[in-house]
C-alpha cells in the first residue's frame, strides 16, 4: 500500500463530505448564527436571505474537511505506536486517546482555513445585504489597524476551545459506537449507512454540550472590536444571563447530527469506493 495513495484518498473523501455537508444545512447554520448573534434573531435577518455567506463557506470546505482528515488519518496512524508504548496492555484506551489527540491536532490543523472562513461568513450572514466578497473586502481594508492576520483569525483561540471538548467527546463515542456494533453483528466493520448512524449520534451529543463555546466564538468574530473571550463571557452573563449561553443549541444540534451522518457516510463510501478501485487496479 503505497502512502501517498492513501493520503489522496483521505484527501478526497475528506472534501467531498465536507462540501455535501455544508451545502446541505446552510440554512440551518444561518438560523443559528442570527439567534446567537447580539440583537437576536430577527434583528440580524430573520429568515431574509438565508443563504446569504454561502460562497464563503463553499470555497472553505473542500480544503478544510481534507486538512482534517489527512491530519487525523496520519496522526492515527504515527501516534498509536508511541502511545501504545506508555500504556502497555491497555490496547483499548491507547486507541482511544490516540483518537482523541489526532482529532484534535486535525481541528486544528482545519482551522487555518475554518476560521478565516467562519469569520467571513458569520459577518455576511448577519449583515444587511452584503455579500461574501463584500465582508472579505471590508476585512482587507482592515479598518481598525488591527492587523490583517489578528482581522481574518479573530475568535480562532475561542474556535480551537470549542472544536477540542467537541472532537474530545464526538470521535471516541463515534469509534466506539462503530466498534460496538460491528462486534454486535459479528463483522469486521459497519457499512456506511451505520456508520453514518454512529457520526450523527456522536455529533448530536457533542454539539450540544459545547453549544456555550458556540455562542461566545459567535460573538467574538461578529464583534467590531478584538475582545478577550474571558471579558466577553463575563459581560454577556451580566448583561443577558445564563441562558443565552445555550442560544442556538436546536439548530446546532439538528445540523451536526444530521450533518454528521451525511458527512461520515459520504466520508467512508468515497473511502470504500476509492480504496477498491485502488485494489483491483
Ligand atoms: C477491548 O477491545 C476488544 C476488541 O477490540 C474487546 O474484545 C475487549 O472486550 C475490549 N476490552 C475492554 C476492557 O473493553
Ligand atoms: C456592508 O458593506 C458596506 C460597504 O460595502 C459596509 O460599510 C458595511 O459595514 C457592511 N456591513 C456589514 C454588517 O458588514
Ligand atoms: C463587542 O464587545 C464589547 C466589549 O468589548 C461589547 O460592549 C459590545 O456589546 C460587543 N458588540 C457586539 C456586537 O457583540
Amino acid at each position: 500500500m503505497s502512502t501517498s495513495n492513501d493520503f489522496f484518498i483521505s484527501l478526497l473523501s475528506g472534501a467531498a463530505a465536507g462540501t455535501s455537508t455544508d451545502l446541505t444545512f446552510f440554512p440551518i447554520d444561518t438560523v443559528k448564527t442570527r439567534l446567537q448573534a447580539k440583537g437576536g434573531f430577527f434583528q440580524n435577518g430573520g429568515y431574509k436571505g438565508i443563504y446569504r455567506g454561502l460562497g464563503s463557506a463553499v470555497i472553505a470546505s473542500a480544503p478544510s474537511a481534507s486538512l482534517f482528515f489527512v491530519t487525523y488519518d496520519t496522526m492515527k496512524l504515527k501516534l498509536k505506536p508511541i502511545i501504545s508504548g506508555f500504556l502497555p496492555g491497555r490496547e483499548n484506551l491507547s486507541t482511544t486517546i490516540t483518537h482523541m489527540i489526532s482529532a484534535s491536532l486535525g481541528e486544528i490543523t482545519a482551522c487555518l482555513v475554518r476560521v478565516p472562513a467562519e469569520v467571513i461568513k458569520q459577518r455576511t450572514q448577519t449583515s444587511i445585504s452584503n455579500s461574501s466578497l463584500d465582508t472579505f473586502k471590508i476585512l482587507l481594508k482592515n479598518e481598525n489597524k488591527e492587523g490583517l492576520i489578528k482581522g481574518f483569525y479573530r475568535g480562532w483561540s475561542t474556535t480551537i476551545l470549542r472544536e477540542i471538548p467537541f472532537t474530545i467527546i464526538q470521535f471516541p463515542l463515534y469509534e466506539w459506537l462503530k466498534k460496538t456494533w460491528a462486534q454486535k453483528q459479528k463483522t469486521q466493520t459497519v457499512n456506511p449507512i451505520q456508520g453514518a448512524i454512529c457520526g450523527s449520534i456522536a455529533g448530536g451529543v457533542a454539539a450540544a454540550l459545547t453549544t456555550p463555546l458556540d455562542v461566545l466564538k459567535t460573538r467574538i468574530m461578529l464583534n467590531e472590536s478584538r475582545v478577550s473571550v474571558f471579558y466577553l463571557a463575563k459581560l454577556i452573563f451580566k448583561e443577558e444571563g445564563f441562558k443565552v449561553f445555550w442560544k442556538g443549541i436546536g439548530p446546532r444540534t439538528m445540523w451536526i447530527s444530521a450533518g454528521g451522518a451525511i458527512f461520515l457516510g459520504v466520508y467512508e463510501t468515497v473511502n470504500t469506493l476509492l480504496t477498491s478501485v485502488k485494489k483491483n487496479k
